[in-house]
């Protein structure tokens, strides 16, 4: 078993640079499956997510070749079976990105019942919602979704709710159906937005991603025979934003999209950090105790629940008494038990969590519940007095790739250490 090691107390200083987003990244690999061809994808995360994606691939067939560190070329020409495997796609979330994509491709798919961190109720009733209208038969049952369409027919879907996974995974869907499918009440994040525009470089017709209705036009096929870059991933720069708060430290944060931070440049400026904004890169510290704040987690251009830990290890030393009311997922305050096990002053009840600022953390054995949960406990170790011992990093290492190395050059001390 490996486990963190933090000796906190350090003012995090320095440069860091963002990697491609993770939940870009889970949704563009298994959307290769609609290329009936080759393409490269570039700033691919190596994280374990990344990895499991591309074994289920290699698993249906496609040939993946890693090009460079976070580069593949990856070929789709011939894919032999639709059954992926189920012991796999069990293990994480954005297998359920496979229903989409191999309805696109080969009319039908079966996959484990997608798991991922626990967060609560994760329901893909929207998902279902989406393919059923399209044409497609769905069941559920015994731990496995079997879907299967003749074919597909371009139709207006509207989402009952605003979900990041339905709406990619009814873009997939749609892609190569005949006629337009109009999506109506549809996500807005940046990497919905991403995936569009994959898609659209390998020859799909994809209008309006980013806002709340997209409109895709079904094409006969994607050919690809093209690169693609992924987008930077905003909660990994969010993460090291926060960092820099919680630390009253001064990080410049390269390689990032400034325009996808506002939500969080917002809230830093409003308890007393500073950010200098360069577009592609931005520069956030901080020299006093941060004040208190009222957050509420909310789909983008909201602030994201993605963040909502890493937040929550800022206001549990902040000036005052702070309240997070988390919109999107209905058990993601378990980390705040651990905070308290470091000294900190928080009530979570429900859906809202209440922090009374205290001086300071101190270090303490402490359990990663997910991975921002992690990313979380990483920051509160830093800036904690004595030393923090961080377990469970399976769900860290699933989404920031050579996260303490990283942390180690903004000056932290932090080991990986195996028991
Ligand atoms: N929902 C439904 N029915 C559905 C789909 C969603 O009721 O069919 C509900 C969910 O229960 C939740 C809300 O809608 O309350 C939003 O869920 P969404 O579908 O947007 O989430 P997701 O696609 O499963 C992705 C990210 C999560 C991130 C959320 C929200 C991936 C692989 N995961 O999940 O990322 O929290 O969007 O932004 O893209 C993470 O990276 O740590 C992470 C958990």
């Amino acid at each position: 078993m490996e486990k963190l090691v933090i000796k906190g107390g350090t003012k995090l200083k320095g440069e860091v640079t963002i990697n491609g987003a993770k939940n870009a990244a889970v949704a563009i690999l298994p959307a290769t499956l609609l290329i009936n061809g080759e393409c490269t994808i570039e700033n691919l995360p190596n994280i374990s997510d990344v990895q499991i994606s591309c074994e289920i691939l290699s698993a249906l067939g496609a040939k993946i070749e890693w090009i460079g560190k976070n580069s593949i070329k990856i070929d789709t020409r011939n894919i032999t079976t639709t059954n992926a495997p189920l012991d796999l796609t069990s293990k994480f979330r954005a297998s359920y990105y496979l229903i989409g994509s191999m309805l696109s491709r080969k009319g039908e798919i079966q996959v484990g019942m997608p798991g991922g961190c626990n967060l609560g109720a994760r329901p893909i009733d929207q998902h279902i919602k989406g393919f059923e209208l399209l044409g497609a038969t769905v069941d559920v049952s015994q731990g496995k979704i079997t879907a299967s369409a003749d074919k597909l027919v371009g139709t207006s879907i509207y989402m009952d709710i605003v979900s990041v996974g339905a709406t990619i995974n009814v873009m997939l869907a749609s892609v190569l159906a005949e006629g337009t499918t109009v999506i109506d009440n549809a996500a807005k994040e940046p990497h919905i937005v991403d995936v569009a525009n994959f898609l659209n470089t390998m020859g799909a017709d994809i209008r309006g991603a980013g806002t709340d209705m997209i409109k895709i036009n079904g094409v006969k096929e994607l050919k690809g025979n093209a690169t693609y870059s992924i987008v930077p991933d905003q909660i990994e720069a969010g993460t090291f934003m926060l960092a820099a708060v919680a630390s009253r430290g001064d990080i410049l944060i390269k390689n990032c999209i400034t325009k996808h931070l506002e939500s969080i440049t917002a809230k830093i400026l409003e308890i007393g950090g500073n950010v200098e904004d360069h577009g592609d890169s931005i520069r956030v510290w901080c020299n006093e105790r941060p004040n208190k704040a009222s957050i509420k987690t909310l789909p983008y251009p909201g602030f994201p629940t993605d963040l909502q830990p890493q937040m929550g290890v800022v206001l549990s030393t902040a000036n005052g008494n702070s309240r997070i009311v988390e919109s999107i997922w209905d058990s993601r305050f378990q980390y705040t038990e651990e905070l308290n096990k470091m000294g900190a002053n928080i009530m979570a009840q429900g859906k809202t969590a209440f922090f009374e600022g205290v001086d300071h953390l101190v270090g303490a054995p402490v359990y990663s519940s997910d991975l921002r949960a992690g990313a979380a406990l990483i920051i509160a170790g830093i800036i904690a007095e004595g030393t923090t011992e961080i377990y469970n990093l399976q769900h860290i290492d699933r989404g920031y790739e050579n996260i303490e190395e990283r942390f180690r050059k903004l000056g932290a001390n932090i080991e990986r250490v195996k028991e």
